[in-house]
């Protein structure tokens, strides 16, 4: 999490900085503070809260010309959200000035046996860095000495920019699990944590690999091994299309990425068929499943969800045993593992911690990996055997919603490639049924009116909910609550249909809004009579259901898909009813509380 910016180069900098930062808020959002260097010193800005105050503090204060700057977008770890602990920090002298994204593991070690003198001012583990670098500054009296030997004393995960008072000409920037990325310019170089902060200004860029260090002048940019061996690399050209990380006439990247959905689907059936209009997998990932005797799929939040719809998926249709694990638990809890396990990674972010952490595990074991992900580059594809692409563009609302479905949609192509490989017969054509799929979410987007009108009548003065489901209606029900709680903070649960009577409908009260889902024929009454279990105990129930099982009670009727499909069209109401629950209370839909989109901190 934390998004960094940075620019070197013969212009103003504040501009492109802030700019960079606007779009790298999704990353997190609580605080915030721009760097910059010019003949008179650094200066320095940081404010409690988001771009805007920051922007509008810097508006307010004599702001300076500078053609050197950092700056920092935060999600707290170490410390309160708050103006001290916003970064840059400083060394004491005033030397030395960083921003940091990651989390230092032996940040309390380094302080008991490097600066037990040192009066810090924050509570960060950033700013044992800078105190450290000056440390090793006043011993070596060399910057890059310096910064070389702390980064060798660094535990954890980091990327850093660095800038140095009385040298105008370098960046210092290295990394270590964390992203960053060197932007190339024309008399210019910026640095950013994710290249759609920096589009505007350059589309060429370096990639830099954990625990290089990388000095950025205005001309040139040098790359080196710790060991001050330097490294040459090609730049390659970012494929992002400006506009897609831009909002356009929508109110919220959440309205505009859920209307997104059927393009998406649009778009991975393109990428992955072949000319007779049959899904098309590499053969690489192909044998790699047929040679695995189990599958384990690791993934956290929403993606976890599309992994379980992803299991169901593997067994019923190309019959591989399938497990998904939670990857922060699965770290440190780690089940007896099969002979041959092949292990599948979903991650829209590529980057998020918990499952890099397994990732790394299992490599050392010398397990294979496949990536699912929506962005190529990111460290999990970078560091799988294989990847598999979500094509579903930038996400940048943090509630996922298009992710949710493309991980679904490749999900369905892997599986029906390998039933074909395996030559198991396949009781509907993926290809078409996908298609089917696109066209009913353009039918159930186009029914915002209706659905808000629900999300009025259930959700606007509750306090907590309800979604209740039977297979693969009780793994989209975990979705439903998880993006109803993030968004609107009214505390949602996601249960099993038939659960609820062991405990949990002691929570049913009068007017309680419980959601159920019956898309599935062979559970269609079962999951109608919990309903009526909980309608007796007072509950407001809605129910949504899909053409050919509704009855006339039913509140919402989905269009028909194929049965197995149907997480992907009956998450779109839910989606909707979500966004319309938050939006009604005022919540800021694209930028919850606490949280931030790509969650870098195991
Ligand atoms: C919820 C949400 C999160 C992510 C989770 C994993 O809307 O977005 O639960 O799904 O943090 O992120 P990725 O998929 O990037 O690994």
């Amino acid at each position: 999490m934390c998004g960094i910016v940075g620019y070197i180069g013969a212009n103003d900098s504040k501009g492109i900085l802030l700019h960079g930062l606007e779009k790298l808020e999704y990353r997190g959002y609580d605080s915030a503070g721009i760097a910059v260097l010019n003949d008179n010193g650094v200066h320095l800005t940081k404010v409690k809260g988001r771009i805007v105050t920051l922007k509008e503090s810097m508006d307010n204060s004599n702001s300076v010309e500078a053609t050197l700057g950092i700056g920092h977008t935060r999600w707290a770890t170490h410390g309160e959200p708050s103006t001290l602990n916003a970064h840059p920090h400083q060394s004491t002298s005033g030397k030395f000035t960083i921003v940091h994204n990651g989390v230092i593991e032996n940040y309390q070690d380094i302080k008991r046996n490097y600066l037990e003198a040192v009066d810090f001012v924050s509570e960060t583990d950033t700013e044992v860095i800078v105190q450290l670098i000056e440390k090793l500054y006043d011993e070596f009296q060399n910057t890059i000495k310096a910064f070389q030997e702390a980064m060798k004393l660094l535990k954890g995960s980091y990327a850093i920019g660095m800038i140095d008072v009385d040298d105008p000409n370098t960046l210092y920037v290295s990394k270590n699990k964390s992203p960053l990325l060197i932007g190339l310019g024309d008399g210019f170089n910026v640095i950013a944590s994710d290249a759609m902060a920096t589009l505007k200004e350059t589309d060429q860029y370096l990639e830099i690999f954990d625990k290089e260090i990388v000095l950025v002048h205005r001309n040139h940019v040098e790359i080196q091994k710790l060991n001050g061996k330097v490294v040459d690399r090609q730049p390659y050209t970012a494929e992002i299309d400006a506009s897609d990380i831009e909002k356009g006439t929508y109110p919220h990247y959440m309205l505009k990425e859920i209307d997104e959905q059927p393009i998406v689907i649009r778009n991975i059936i393109k990428e992955y068929q072949d000319e007779n209009n049959e899904v098309k997998l590499d053969d690489s990932i192909r044998n790699a499943m047929q040679e695995a005797d189990r599958v384990y799929i690791i993934a956290a939040g929403t993606s976890y969800h599309a992994g379980l719809i992803g299991k169901e998926f593997m067994e019923k249709m190309a019959r591989i045993p399938v497990e998904v694990h939670v990857a922060s638990e699965f770290s440190y809890n780690m089940p007896l593992l099969s002979e041959k396990p092949l292990f599948v990674f979903i991650s829209q972010s590529g980057e998020t911690a918990d499952s890099r952490a397994v990732l790394v595990k299992i490599k050392e074991m010398g397990h294979p990996a496949l990536t699912i992900t929506n962005v190529p580059g990111s460290t999990l594809s970078r560091e799988a055997d294989y990847t598999l692409q979500l094509h579903a563009g930038p996400e940048i609302a943090v509630a996922s919603t298009k992710a949710y479905t493309a991980q679904i949609a490749v999900l369905t192509i892997l599986a029906a490639d390998i039933a074909k490989a395996k030559g198991l017969e396949l009781e509907f054509d993926p290809i078409k049924e996908l298609a089917i799929v696109s066209s009913a979410m353009e039918v159930l987007t186009d029914q915002k009116e209706e659905i808000e009108q629900l999300a009025g009548i259930y959700l606007d003065t509750t306090r907590n909910a309800f979604f209740i489901g039977r297979g693969l209606d009780y793994n989209v029900s975990l979705e439903a609550a998880l993006k109803l709680k993030e968004i609107s903070y009214i505390q949602a649960e996601g249960f099993a249909g038939g659960e609820l009577k062991h405990g949990t409908i002691a929570l049913i009260e009068e007017g309680t809004p419980v959601i159920a889902l019956a898309t599935q024929e062979n559970v269609n009454y079962s999951i109608r009579g919990n309903v009526q279990e909980v309608v007796a105990r007072g509950a407001n129930a809605l129910i949504i259901s899909m053409r050919g099982l509704e009855q006339d009670t039913d509140a919402f009727v989905l269009p028909k898909v194929h049965e197995l499909l149907t997480p992907l069209i009956s998450v779109i109401p839910l989606q909707l009813l979500a966004y319309y629950a938050a939006l009604h209370r005022d919540c800021d839909v694209d930028k919850p509380r606490n949280l931030a989109k790509s969650v870098t901190v195991e």
